[in-house]
């Protein structure tokens, strides 16, 4: 079952993070295991950065998010790109019932981490099998327990917003509770143009590369191809046993 984190909700912090992560460099790595005839899931779609990047590569590309604010920037987004192919829909990724079966499910930025507890990893991977095809994809990029990021209290980023030239820095103070698997961290956003300081709370569950392999494995899914994007993430490129 869903909740969602403050920080999904907040408008203001939205935009921030927007342009964040229209300057990662991960989107390429889909780019690889898609082609033209696809109908395209994503799940957890956020602010739709992936979703309308593979758009003008596949057939169709239907986004979910239990955000509405996301949801909302989203279909901005669609807007502004004026494409026809794109669908956004305010949803439960857990409980969403899709008339078609699609050729393959994206989940970018790891959503995975917004997955707590076994029962609902195992509910949204059922959930993504009833989705897809017989030949169907899995794709998505997630960050992982063994990443060195953990072992530094903090990681600050400076940023420029390309349409406006402003600046602000984006800093994360970093608690890993290994008991728990947890990753929380507070993320404090410096605007120096608008003289603004947000600061707002995240929690993300971790997982280890191992624990990634036995869940895809126990889910009925091998891993096609692992590889690391010049980010934080990983990418895994899955299709169905
Ligand atoms: C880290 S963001 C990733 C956003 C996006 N995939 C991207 O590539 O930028 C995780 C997203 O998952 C969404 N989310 C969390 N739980 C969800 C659920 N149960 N159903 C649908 N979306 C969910 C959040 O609202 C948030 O937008």
């Amino acid at each position: 079952m869903g909740v969602l984190q403050a920080m999904y909700r907040d408008s203001k912090l939205l935009h921030y993070f927007d342009i964040v992560r229209q300057q990662s460099t991960d989107f390429d790595l889909f780019r690889q295991d898609i082609s033209k005839s696809f109908d395209i899931l994503d799940l957890g779609c956020g602010q739709g950065s992936l979703a309308v990047f593979l758009a003008p590569l596949v057939k169709s590309v239907d986004g979910v998010d239990l955000s509405p604010e996301m949801i909302s920037l989203a279909n901005q987004k669609k807007s502004k790109m004026e494409l026809a192919n794109v669908d956004f829909v305010v949803g439960d990724m857990y409980h969403i019932n899709p008339k078609k079966r699609y050729d393959c499910v994206v989940m970018g930025n790891s959503v995975l981490s917004d997955v707590n507890g076994i029962e609902n990893q195992v509910a949204l991977f059922e959930k993504i099998r009833s989705c897809l095809n017989k030949s169907g994809k899995l794709l998505f990029t997630i960050v992982l327990l063994d990443n060195s990021m953990f072992e530094k209290e903090y990681l600050k980023r400076e940023i420029t917003d390309p349409e406006t030239n402003n600046k602000f820095s984006i800093r994360y103070e970093n608690q890993l509770d290994l008991a728990t698997s947890c990753w929380k961290t507070e993320i404090i956003i410096n605007d120096f143009f608008n003289n603004h300081e947000h600061r707002v709370q995240y929690q993300a569950s971790l997982y280890t590369r191992n624990e990634i392999l036995l869940l895809l494995k126990f889910m009925g899914f091998k891993i096609v191809r692992e590889t690391g994007s010049s980010g934080w993430m990983k990418y895994f490129s899955c299709e169905m046993i």
